[in-house]
């Protein structure tokens, strides 16, 4: 089987941060999210994987993935341009699929406890596609499946505004190269974009079997701010302390945190796990970092109270007050406005920015 990674669209959701990359490389738990996509897939045995490259500084993924080795795996790029929509992006592939299985996989989604079992499953039996499926409080947000009482896929549609069961389809499909046609004949969507939610649903109306599959752990779509922050504290809930950097005498550290090569945390300063510092950065001193905080590679944080937030990293912060829930993104300043010489507050906050005072 293959792997197909979807890297495109244009993220409008989370701007500022989609200004400078795709939102499938902004970090979770400091690991970029499309590689999490990667290492399941690799789990799997998938390690043939094209990457979908969309339009929106599509060189910054190629940079980051590189040709694969580093991660176990091989990789075909395979250019998409503008979101025409998943069904679109799929299409690009065919050439790299030829006569092969393949898994697609949303790099924007997130998945706790992996694809093996589904993907072994699928490629034991003859279904012509098999897809994910998750409860979720708002179904109308997702793609949405029906099932009968047996289990049976009966209906998948994208959107609905009236959703007839709860079940979201998580942004991974096993597909073969019966579904190709499907996409040929698929007519744009009321968003404009060629629905893989239909393109499946028509095969399943011309009597192939569509084989659901039901989520066992947790499952992220990172699409939005609070998303991505929901998903960073689920990662860290289950972080595997280490501490591979320095903490002074009267610094502490507690709970479930890991500090990267080259860090310093200095006294006074208090960490909260779970919480991740990435390398060379400088905590402190009298930083407090944490709970559900990630801390990208050489960001200073000094003096400052941090909770449940990304700083992405190369980041400078030192202001009074607490920051929580929070999204910073790269090379963000945020310092004290004392001794400006002008009271109040002083913001130079770029397009799409948003802060809440
Ligand atoms: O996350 C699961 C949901 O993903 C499913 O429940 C929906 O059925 C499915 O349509 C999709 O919905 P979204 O509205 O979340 O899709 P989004 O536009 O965010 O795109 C999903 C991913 O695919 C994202 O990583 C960007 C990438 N993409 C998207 C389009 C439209 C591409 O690479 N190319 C595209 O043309």
């Amino acid at each position: 089987m293959k792997g197909v990674v979807l890297t495109g669209g244009h993220g409008t959701r989370l701007r500022p941060l989609t200004h400078t990359g795709p939102k499938q490389l902004i970090p979770i738990a400091n690991k970029p999210n499309v590689l999490y996509c990667i290492e399941d897939l690799r789990d799997a045995g998938i390690t043939e994987i094209g990457i979908i490259l969309g339009d929106n500084m599509p060189e910054k993924v190629r940079e980051f993935l590189g040709d694969g080795t580093s991660f176990g795996v091989r990789f075909t790029y395979i250019d998409q341009g503008p979101p025409k929509g998943i069904a679109h992006a799929v299409g690009c592939a065919r050439t790299f699929v030829g006569n092969d299985a393949f898994c697609v996989y949303l790099g924007d989604n997130l998945l706790k406890g992996g694809i093996r079992p589904m993907v072994e499953a699928f490629s034991r039996g003859d279904d012509a596609a098999g897809i994910l499926l998750c409860p979720v409080p708002h179904p109308e947000r997702f793609g949405v499946a029906e099932v009968d009482a047996q289990g049976n896929v009966v209906g998948l549609v994208e959107k609905p505004k009236a959703p007839k069961s709860d079940l979201a389809l998580v942004g991974i499909y096993l597909l073969r190269p019966s579904i190709f046609p499907f996409i040929e004949a698929l007519k744009p969507s009321w968003r404009n974009e060629l629905e893989i939610t239909e393109a499946i649903d028509h095969l399943r109306g011309a009597g192939r079997a569509v084989r659901a599959f039901r989520v066992t752990g947790w499952w992220k779509d990172t699409g939005r701010p609070e998303d991505i922050l929901e998903a960073n504290r689920l990662v860290l809930e289950e972080l595997e302390p280490r501490n591979e950097g320095e903490v002074e005498p009267g610094a502490k550290v507690s709970g479930r945190v890991r500090i990267g090569k080259g860090t310093v945390v200095r006294k006074g300063s208090v960490i909260r796990g779970p919480a991740v510092i990435g390398e060379d950065c400088t905590i402190g001193p009298d930083a407090s970092i944490g709970p559900y905080t990630a801390v990208g590679d050489h960001s200073q944080i000094i003096g400052a109270d941090i909770e449940d937030s990304i700083v992405v990293g190369d980041s400078v912060i030192e202001a009074p007050g607490k920051i929580v829930g929070s999204l910073i993104g790269r090379h963000a300043s945020i310092l004290s406005a004392d001794g400006r010489g002008r009271p109040g507050r002083v913001l130079i906050v770029g397009e799409n920015s948003t802060a809440y005072l």
